[in-house]
């Protein structure tokens, strides 16, 4: 491990430690871009309403802060533009923004959502505060190289923030292009992701052979895997992690529907499930952000809140594991 990657690492690890602390006001502002924008200018009208400021935590490679909060477009964000459904992204997308979120995963797989995600950042003027990920999913490098330009088209922008291998596809044609990518400046960071548990082994021999800025996994209370997996091998090699599917694709809900939540819930200042099943994956500190999807802006507001307050400590981890194996 590189001494900056070991020196990053460690200021990670500090990071998670923070959100244990009441959490700095400003802690979003250390995103870049956000200061440029005539979204960010404006005042944080909803900050109140998502839970108050969101945690951040540091991209290793570079030191760059993100909220741990996130958002991913897949199923939720794949609507018609116009319609109703669109209309309540565009609220759903504002609390997302002025709760001080900023992290976005989409990919040219997931039907609409890339061209309904840029109409809806063009409309609300959110890109230049948005921290956008998407991927590259395709087999040879003429198609990747359509993709990508059809990718730039859909989101309206020149560049995206993370460029990532859609489930580790292609990836000796797929990495080197990411790379060339990266060189030329269309995207700041590059990494691969997966979503199952049977594609951990693989994404911990990519990650060890390409030492990514960025991984993506899955990471619940009902499929907490990759704790044994990709997390230590992420913090030992210093790479970032989002996690996807935290409410295992929202199969987690009807198992909740008559549960209440754990005694401690109140300490940990967790009044949700939505709440526990986010802040279960952000209270690893391998994990840089969790990006839930939904469409709702309630939902949105609510997921919010698990961006703040104490993390869960390791027996109430283990507990919720327990409670959903
Ligand atoms: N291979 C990959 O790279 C890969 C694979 C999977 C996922 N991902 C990324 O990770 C993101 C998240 O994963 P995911 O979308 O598969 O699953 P998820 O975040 O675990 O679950 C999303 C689902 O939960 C529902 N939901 C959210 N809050 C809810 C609540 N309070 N009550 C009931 N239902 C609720 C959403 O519906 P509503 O919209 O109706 O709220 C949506 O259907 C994706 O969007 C994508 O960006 C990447």
């Amino acid at each position: 491990m590189s001494s900056r990657r070991a020196f990053l690492s460690s200021a990670s690890l500090a990071a998670a430690g923070l959100a244990l602390t009441p959490l700095c006001a400003c802690s979003h502002d250390a995103v870049a871009g956000a200061a440029s924008s005539p979204a960010a200018a404006r005042p944080a009208r909803n900050a109140a309403r998502a839970g108050g400021a969101l945690a951040t935590r540091i991209i290793p490679s570079t030191g760059e802060a993100i909220p741990v909060i996130g958002a991913g477009t897949s199923g939720s964000y794949e609507v018609a533009i116009a319609s109703a459904d669109f209309a309540r992204l565009q609220e759903t997308i504002r609390v997302f923004f002025e709760g001080g979120a900023t992290v976005f995963d989409t990919s040219p797989n997931y039907g609409t959502a890339d061209a309904v995600l840029g109409a809806l950042l063009a409309d609300g003027d959110w890109r230049e505060r948005c921290f956008l990920a998407t991927k590259i999913a395709a087999d040879d490098r003429a198609a990747m190289e359509a993709q990508w330009a059809e990718s730039l088209r859909r989101l309206q922008t020149d560049r995206v923030e993370l460029l990532q291998v859609h489930n580790l596809r292609a990836m000796d044609i797929a990495w080197p292009y990411a790379q060339a990518l990266k060189a030329d400046g269309a995207t700041r960071y590059i990494g691969f992701t997966h979503y199952l548990e049977s594609g951990h082994a693989a994404l911990v021999e990519a990650m060890r052979a390409h030492r990514p800025d960025f991984v993506q996994v899955n990471y619940s209370v009902n499929a907490p895997q990759a704790a044994r997996t990709v997390l230590p091998v992420a913090q030992d090699l210093g790479v970032a992690v989002l996690v996807n599917r935290a409410f295992d694709d929202g199969r987690l809900f009807p198992q909740v529907a008559d549960r209440t939540l754990p005694a401690w819930a109140e300490a940990v200042e967790v009044t949700s499930w939505a709440q526990m099943f986010l802040k279960f994956a952000i209270s690893h500190p391998a994990v840089t952000a969790v990006i839930p999807a939904t469409g709702r802006p309630d939902r949105q507001a609510d997921q919010l809140r698990a961006g703040s307050g104490p993390m869960l400590s390791e027996a109430q981890q283990a507990e919720l594991v327990a409670m959903f194996a």
